[in-house]
């Protein structure tokens, strides 16, 4: 079916210059770009979207992090948009992220990896709906 999955180029990725460089990859597993906003997250900001992982040990170095600086946010379509942009991110940690992934090209740790990406349906709706209204975002007119 035809999905959609809510992206996050991040700060560390953001800096070395290479949002082209992931946005080719989207691209070429023919994923569509559905919506595109650059911001620099408050701490704040951060912090709302990783709710989820607020007892976990490393939410406050992950937040500091996510609000270093600009990150590029997407919302992809495509068909089985969710698990094919998790298949192209790779390994949450770079070391464990198979070769040619996005991961193991352009993340440096566990924090500082590159990318997001939704893990599922339903958190898609959700981290989508915590970005964008409904009027930012655009049906693929393929
Ligand atoms: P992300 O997909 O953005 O979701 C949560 C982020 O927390 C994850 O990527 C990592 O960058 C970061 N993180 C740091 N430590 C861990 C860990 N031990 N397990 C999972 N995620 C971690």
């Amino acid at each position: 079916a035809v999905e959609r999955t809510l992206s996050i180029i991040k700060p560390d990725a953001v800096r070395k210059n290479v949002i082209g460089a992931i946005l080719s990859r989207f691209e070429g597993a023919g994923l569509r770009i559905a919506a595109a906003k650059m911001l620099h997250l408050s701490r704040e900001d951060a912090g709302g979207f990783y709710a989820v992982h607020e007892a976990r040990p490393f939410y406050g170095e992950l937040c500091d992090f996510m609000s270093s600086g600009p990150v590029l946010i997407l919302v992809l379509e495509g068909e089985g948009a969710i698990a094919k942009n998790r298949d192209l991110m790779g390994a949450t940690n770079p070391k464990d992220a198979a070769a040619g992934t996005i991961r193991a090209d352009f993340a440096d740790s566990i924090d500082a990896n590159a990318v997001h990406g939704s893990d599922g349906a339903e958190t898609a709706a959700w981290e989508i709906a915590y970005f964008f209204g409904q009027r930012e975002i655009f049906r693929a007119e393929s």
